[in-house]
């Protein structure tokens, strides 16, 4: 029976069905292209985030990576190429719009940029206001406040200044503002620069669970070999402004391509 056409095509059919569903993509960029004279920073870069997964980019310092993450969220505009988030362009938003989108995704910048001048309290209240739709009554206002303290860990400090936290915990508050609008994407810009291994790994381990809690979608833009090691589902290693190689964190580190090595030494 092997020979009748209808069997094959059933065969055929059964492997469609065994592979995994299509993943959504959460976030497309296509072919961008950024320069600053002749500074030639994205040459036509691709990369795709799905639903759910932790999505590792690694590049050296000066490769385009912030570049790269602020054209994601319209804070810059590539000179071409095609973003969308969540099914929307970018680049044909208005503000009103790119706005809204921005409530939905998360962004860790590179540093903790908390305000100097605000308590920790009023830090995490402040994405609340810019997003006033979500900020609610006073006591709601403070249940998620504790609510996103205390999935970093820190609910505690709520009343204390930035000045009298460590370099980690002001990681941590960051990250806790991030999350407080409850976004469906996170952008950590290097999360673990500057922290020593043991903090890093316990801001790692944050990013982990806050995934799992809330089955976030993240994109993780690090130097860090350990934590790409740790967190990583997937890679894209950013050379010469474009993605150059994708790929597992054992398929990458397993390459033989100098480039991709270069990565991976220590
Ligand atoms: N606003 C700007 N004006 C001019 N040049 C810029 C601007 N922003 C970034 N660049 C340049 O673009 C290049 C990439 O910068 P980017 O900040 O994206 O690097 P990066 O990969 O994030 O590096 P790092 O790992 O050090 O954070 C650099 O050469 C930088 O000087
Ligand atoms: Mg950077």
């Amino acid at each position: 029976m092997t020979d009748d056409p209808t069997t094959y095509k059933h065969k055929d059919q059964e492997g469609v069905a065994d592979r995994p569903l299509e993943r959504k993509a959460v976030i497309r960029i296509r072919d961008v292209r950024k320069s600053f004279g002749d500074n030639h920073v994205l040459n036509g870069f691709d990369m795709d985030l799905y639903e759910g997964e932790n999505l590792v980019v690694m590049g050296k310092s000066g490769s385009g990576k912030s570049v790269m993450i602020k054209c994601l969220v319209g804070l810059m505009l590539p000179d071409s190429g095609y973003i969308e988030v969540m099914g929307k362009e970018i680049a044909t938003l208005d503000r009103h719009t790119l706005d809204e989108l921005r409530s939905d995704i998360g962004f860790l910048f590179q540093g903790s940029a908390l305000y100097d001048s605000m308590t920790v309290r009023e830090n995490l209240e402040f994405p609340l206001r810019r997003h006033k739709e979500k900020l609610g009554t006073p006591s709601d206002t403070t249940a998620l406040v504790m609510e996103a303290l205390e999935n970093v860990g820190l609910g505690r400090t709520i009343d204390l200044m930035p000045a009298e936290l460590s370099g980690g915990m002001k990681r941590r508050i960051a990250l806790a503002r991030t999350l407080i609008l409850k976004p469906k994407i996170i952008l950590y810009d290097e999360p673990t620069s500057g922290l020593d291994p043991i903090t890093a790994k316990e801001i790692i381990e944050l990013m982990r669970n806050i995934q799992i809690k809330y089955n976030t979608s993240s994109l993780i833009i690090t130097h860090d070999v350990d934590c790409a090691r740790v967190i990583a589902d997937r890679m894209v290693l950013l050379v010469d402004g474009i993605n150059y190689a994708e790929g597992s964190y054992t398929e990458l580190s397993q390459s033989t391509d100098p480039k991709v090595e270069a990565f991976f030494k220590k």
